[in-house]
């Protein structure tokens, strides 16, 4: 096997002798590529955002930005990232540098003042800067636009993980805003047209500990087969906290982000197949709106750096009670395809969790997809409730998908989170709204009745007395749009 490998700045460099747990953040600053900060080091305040080149949607390749503190350096061997070093340029002769567009915008509308937090920035403006298609979203002259979406269709979410402690946001989003498009001759506009790095099988190991990324499915059950004690990583989104947070430690880690079994996306009579490896950036693009549950989840989940490397195998994998997307895949009453050495078997989501950060998932076990049954509910949302719009661990978060027909309701499901060791359905108050008129009254039985389920408890995020009062009126807020929507 080729010794493991990264490009950075289209240079290419060895990966040892970094250590396995080695993550990319401390990879570059160790090479003197300082400009990549470590502010939280758990996925929080997004001063690591890197670019790497990822298979694109509209393009062969995308720049996908990702927090360097949470992926391991070996997970990138073979791969390809800029750093915000990487994006100025300097002219043949080797003269002075010449700013990126997005660190120019920066410079000349205040967006910086410390200065910490701006190589992070301006790698996440860098991606959605070169986002296809963002300009074609671009408003009109005099048109009019909403408050996350610029008038050069620069999405604002895009910077949703990245913190700022002392310029404030404004001149931030102007300088979002100020940016056009890329020039024929940009360089990194012109690496989308070629094929991304293509994922390399690795076994990149130093003493007892290694880092391995199987080729194939079968290989990979093959070695958890072997290696029960292996640590399974995706995204590595929460992997990377254990590691930098809490210390710990793996001797095997078997990356299976890139297993082509693990990344289609497929409707297929009677159900939406999504791969538990493709993150959640990728679901949505290629989802584009057609489950609008999910659609509602996404812009909620975490922020766009997470969602750029987490996938939803690995947030139903954790078995995390207050993990987002268990109370929609609930609410759509999701089924998983788990894989092992013998074969695979599908079991309902409902069916899959067992205690805290317990599962029906055996050793050896991978979730290889979830499967959304089809047709969808048409009345649906997904109430986080959290201290910040975006970027937060909820407190409580429900989802519903409602068939109501001729004003009764005819199939309800409901998913919760945060109120249990496990994420639940709320059985009960299904069965409180199903069969039913969708009136005020019956919804505010429901209403008494969801606000009972569950067992929540009392910590630093919400008091349960908070949390089951949050679930009657999540109900109640429902019925509000719905019937709002109904007469207007
Ligand atoms: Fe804060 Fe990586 S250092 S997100
Ligand atoms: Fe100081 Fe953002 S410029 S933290």
């Amino acid at each position: 096997m080729v010794a493991a490998r990264i490009t950075v700045n289209g240079k290419e460099a060895p990966i040892s002798p970094a250590a396995p747990h080695t993550t990319v953040l401390d990879f570059l600053r160790e090479r003197g590529l300082t400009g990549t900060k470590e502010g939280c080091a758990e996925g929080e305040c997004g001063a690591c955002s890197v670019l790497v080149a990822r298979p694109g949607t509209d393009k062969p390749t995308d720049w996908v930005a990702v927090n360097a503190c949470l992926v391991p350096v070996a997970a990138l061997d073979g791969q390809e990232i800029v750093t915000s070093e990487g994006l100025a340029t300097t002219d043949e002769a080797g003269g002075p540098a010449v700013l990126h567009p997005v660190q120019e915008e920066m410079a000349v509308r205040g967006g910086s003042q410390c200065g910490y937090c701006t190589p992070g920035f301006v790698c996440s403006m860098a991606a959605e800067y070169y986002r296809p298609g963002r300009c074609a979203h671009a408003a009109p002259a005099d048109g009019e636009t909403d408050p996350e979406h610029g008038p050069n269709g620069f999405d604002l979410h895009a910077l949703s993980g990245n913190l700022c402690r002392c310029t404030g946001y404004r001149p931030i989003r102007d300088a979002a805003f100020a940016v056009g498009e890329p020039a024929e001759d940009d360089p990194l506009a012109q690496r989308r047209e070629q094929s991304p790095p293509q994922p390399v099988a690795t076994a990149y190991t130093q003493g007892d500990s290694a880092f391995l990324r199987p080729g194939t499915l079968a290989e990979a059950l093959r070695l958890l087969r072997e290696r029960p004690d292996a640590v399974v990583v995706a995204g590595s989104t929460d992997w990377g906290v254990e590691v930098n947070i809490r210390s710990r430690r793996a001797r095997c880690v078997v990356a299976v982000d890139r297993l082509p079994e693990l990344r289609e996306l497929r409707t297929e009579s009677g159900h939406i197949e999504i791969g538990a490896a493709l993150t959640l950036t990728e679901i949505e693009r290629r989802l584009d709106g057609s489950v609008p549950l999910l659609a509602q989840l996404f812009p909620q989940f975490a922020s766009r750096l997470i969602r750029n490397s987490a996938t939803l195998g690995g947030n139903l994998g954790t078995g995390s009670p207050i993990g987002d997307s268990p109370p929609v895949l609930l609410a759509l009453d999701a089924t998983l395809v788990l894989a092992d050495a013998d074969g695979e078997r599908e079991i309902p989501l409902s069916d899959y969790f067992t205690g805290y950060r317990q599962s029906v998932r055996r050793p050896g076990e991978l979730i290889r997809a979830v499967r959304v049954p089809l047709p969808l509910s048409p009345v649906v949302a997904f109430h986080k409730i959290a201290k910040r719009r975006f970027d937060d661990i909820s407190s409580v978060a429900v989802a519903f998908a409602l068939d109501i027909e001729d004003g009764i309701v005819r199939k309800a499901r409901i998913g919760l989170g945060g109120v249990a060791a496990t994420p639940i359905r709320a059985l009960a108050a299904e069965a409180a709204l199903e069969g039913k008129p969708w009136t005020a009254e019956n919804v505010e039985a429901a209403a008494q009745v969801l606000r009972a389920q569950g067992t929540p408890m009392d910590d630093h995020r919400a008091s349960a007395g908070y949390r089951s009062a949050m679930l009657g009126q999540s109900l109640r807020k429902l019925y509000a749009q719905t019937t709002e929507a109904v007469s207007s």
